[in-house]
């Protein structure tokens, strides 16, 4: 049988606050670990052929963190962004953000519009960052925007369907193959709702800092045992 790559992967990596914990270390160490096992996971997945990566990095209740580790995460962000990421630019990925602008600094906001400016020719491949996003909160977006278009006459109620509707969203992403998620916790967590539809979905108790290239080739593998019907029925 034909070995299949999942051409849109989305990770929610989780258990950054676990794995230093477990050490004796403070939660941004687990942070940071995870910045560098992100590093390493995109470098891999475009090397594999897979054309789309999300990643679920800052959620809108995420803020809810004590003020200490949101500024943290901010800056972490921002060196990533400057550092981290020359290495996915070089491969010729597009960087785009999934989220909404408001609550982050000037500062991450300024950096991310770089990152899009700069790689907005590549063709390689597609790296969404998920920051300050909510699942729910992208489809609400979205209505809005179809219902202005259809008050003003843009478009008619009776052409909004699933590919259209797509089209409204932060990005317009193809479906998500395959979601893995890291820690041991078996929930979807307001990640990406919409492009989930059919996703296999992968769990691994690994904590993200953990989660390698052996680890990427394991859900890869669960990934071709699954049998997708898209709700059809196998010939
Ligand atoms: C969840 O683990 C992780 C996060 C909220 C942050 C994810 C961020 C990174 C992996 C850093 C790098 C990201 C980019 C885009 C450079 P948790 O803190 O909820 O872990 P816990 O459940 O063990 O407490």
């Amino acid at each position: 049988m034909e070995y299949k790559i999942p051409n849109h992967v989305a990770i929610i990596m989780d258990g950054n606050g676990r794995w230093a914990q477990k050490r004796g270390l403070k939660r941004t160490k687990g942070h940071q670990k995870g910045a560098e096992a992100l590093k390493k996971i995109s470098e891999y997945a475009y090397d594999k052929k897979i054309k789309v990566l999300s990643v679920f990095a800052f959620s809108t209740e995420n803020w809810k963190r004590d003020k200490e580790e949101v500024d943290f995460l901010m800056n972490l962000f921002l060196k990533a962004f400057k550092e981290n990421f020359e290495a996915v630019k070089k491969k010729g990925v597009k960087v785009i953000f999934s989220g909404v602008k408001d609550k982050l600094s000037e500062q991450v906001i300024d950096s991310m519009e770089k990152m899009m400016q700069e790689t907005k020719n590549n063709t390689n491949g597609i790296f969404n960052i998920c920051l300050n996003y909510g699942g729910q909160d992208e489809i609400i977006n979205a209505t809005k925007k179809i219902s202005k278009d259809v008050k003003e006459g843009i478009i008619d109620c009776n052409d909004i369907n699933p590919d259209l509707f797509n089209k409204y969203l932060f990005n317009d992403l193809p479906p998500i193959d395959l979601l893995i998620r890291t820690s041991g916790e078996y929930r979807i967590s307001n990640f990406m709702l919409w492009q989930m539809a059919y996703a296999e979905l992968y769990f691994t108790d690994t904590l993200w800092p953990d989660f390698d290239e052996k680890q990427m080739d394991k859900a890869i593998e669960a990934y071709n045992n699954r049998d997708r019907r898209f709700g059809g029925v196998k010939k």
